[in-house]
């Protein structure tokens, strides 16, 4: 089977030529990946960050399968149905800031096109010329078009960098630059030409892991609320738990306009995303020139399948027994990250909430491509552990329903492999 996927499947992130063969996995229950061939590996990083409830998870399967067999999918302009509407309505209950819409799409990259294009369009709709976007060094927002130009040009964007819309970007703020970067900001932000800010809250997820404080967010928040400049928090990755809090924006006084979700937002089972926006964006659109209507969409906005799924997984997030596993992570990564500051081969260790992050200790070779990505990526599989380093950054983010004896293994297995790298 496998030389068939070799020879007819293009996946994502892999190089055509010298990859090695994809792990065939035929089921997956709780924490764990199982192959035909009988292995069992643990899934540490939620399967690209979207798993909450663990795999395979009776409940929202249960909530998908009666969803499926009453109305699987249904146009979304012009139509409506029960399973967004409940959802919306719980999102934007729970999404800080008094949201007051919500436009559903499909993934984490839509999210941000949508949250891009409705914070550009706004200042459109009001007439008034401003079209900058600004976003921090090291930003990752999705590889949609509009997504990478808001990110940092990299390997990833560089054969499209001519076709990317310019962003300025601002240093990743850090306690030596910090008063040096809002005064950056402020210098861009009073210009008056800036759309908006769009940003990762608390912690950049592709750029390693990186986590950074919510005294220094809500400064820059309020630099760009002082020069009305739009503020797109993409919690993507964030939300629904993952920083400790249901969102990471909860962390700061100062909330964005509009909030891009996806990822956790199905419990990670089936692809949705979503963008929320406040009344400021909303009055912006609400007129009868139809050259202020908002033409995007997609033909599965909204799929019921998938906001049914929502449902269930909301359901399972606001029971007390999962924000207590969410403490139970949180506490234990914290601990282990002093041990961690410990070790020879380590540079820095942090955690944030559910998110543990480790950058090994490897000279001036950093970034994506470098050579400890693949020791490590096998070291970890030896171990049943599904690891996927950011070049020399290990991190872990994993299911919520992952047991503190399962976390101590990883965390064991960690230390033995760094070890074994000194
Ligand atoms: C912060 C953030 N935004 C957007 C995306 C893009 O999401 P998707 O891969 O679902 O398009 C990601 C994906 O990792 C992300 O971490």
């Amino acid at each position: 089977m496998l030389d068939k996927d070799q020879k007819n499947i293009w996946h994502p992130y892999t190089s055509l030529q010298g990859a090695a063969d994809n792990i065939l996995i035929d089921s997956a229950k709780g924490i764990y990946l199982y192959t035909p061939d009988g292995r069992k590996i643990i899934d540490a990083v939620s399967s690209w960050w979207v798993n909450i409830h663990g795999h395979s998870n009776e409940y929202i399967a249960d909530a998908i399968a009666v969803q499926a067999k009453k109305l699987e999918q249904v146009i979304f302009a012009g139509f409506t149905h029960e399973p967004a509407i409940r959802l919306s309505e719980r999102i934007l209950n729970i999404v800080p800031g008094n949201h007051q819409k919500i436009f559903f799409s499909d993934n984490g990259s839509t999210a941000v096109e949508v949250a891009l294009k409705m914070a550009i369009q706004y200042w459109h709709n009001l007439n008034v010329p401003r079209k900058k976007v600004i976003a921090l060094q090291g930003a990752y927002h999705g590889d949609t078009f509009g997504a990478m130009s808001a990110g940092e040009r990299g390997i990833f964007t560089k054969p499209f960098y001519a076709h990317l819309f310019e962003t300025d970007f601002i240093p990743f703020p850090v306690k030596e630059n910090f008063q040096e970067v809002l005064k950056t900001f402020e210098t861009l932000a009073s210009q008056n030409n800036v759309a908006t800010f769009i940003y990762e809250p608390l912690v950049q997820g592709a750029a390693g892991m990186r986590i950074y404080s919510p005294e220094i967010l809500d400064k820059l928040l309020s630099i760009a609320r002082k020069y009305d400049v739009i503020c797109i928090a993409d919690e993507v990755m964030t939300g629904f738990g993952r920083t400790g809090r249901i969102f990471a924006s909860e962390y700061m006084q100062e909330k964005p306009d509009i909030i891009c979700l996806s990822k956790g937002i199905s419990g990670g089972v089936l692809p949705l995303g979503a963008t929320c926006c406040n009344a400021k964006i909303v009055n912006a659109y609400e007129s009868s020139d139809p050259g202020k209507t908002f033409f995007h969409g997609h033909s599965f906005t909204a799929n019921p399948i998938a906001c049914a799924a929502a449902n269930a997984s909301l359901d399972l997030l606001e029971k007390k027994e999962c924000m207590a596993r969410i403490k139970m992570i949180s506490m234990k990564h914290e601990h282990f990250a002093v041990e961690l500051r410990k070790q020879k081969n380590v540079k820095k260790a942090g955690s944030l909430g559910t998110i543990l992050s480790i950058e090994i200790e490897s000279g001036a070779d950093t970034g994506y491509l470098n050579k400890l990505r693949n020791t490590l990526y096998n070291a970890f599989l030896e171990n049943g552990i599904l690891m996927r380093p950011l070049g020399n950054i290990i991190y872990l983010i994993p299911p919520y329903v992952i047991e503190e004896n399962e976390l101590d293994y990883i965390y064991n297995s960690i230390l033995k492999i760094l070890k074994n790298l000194s």
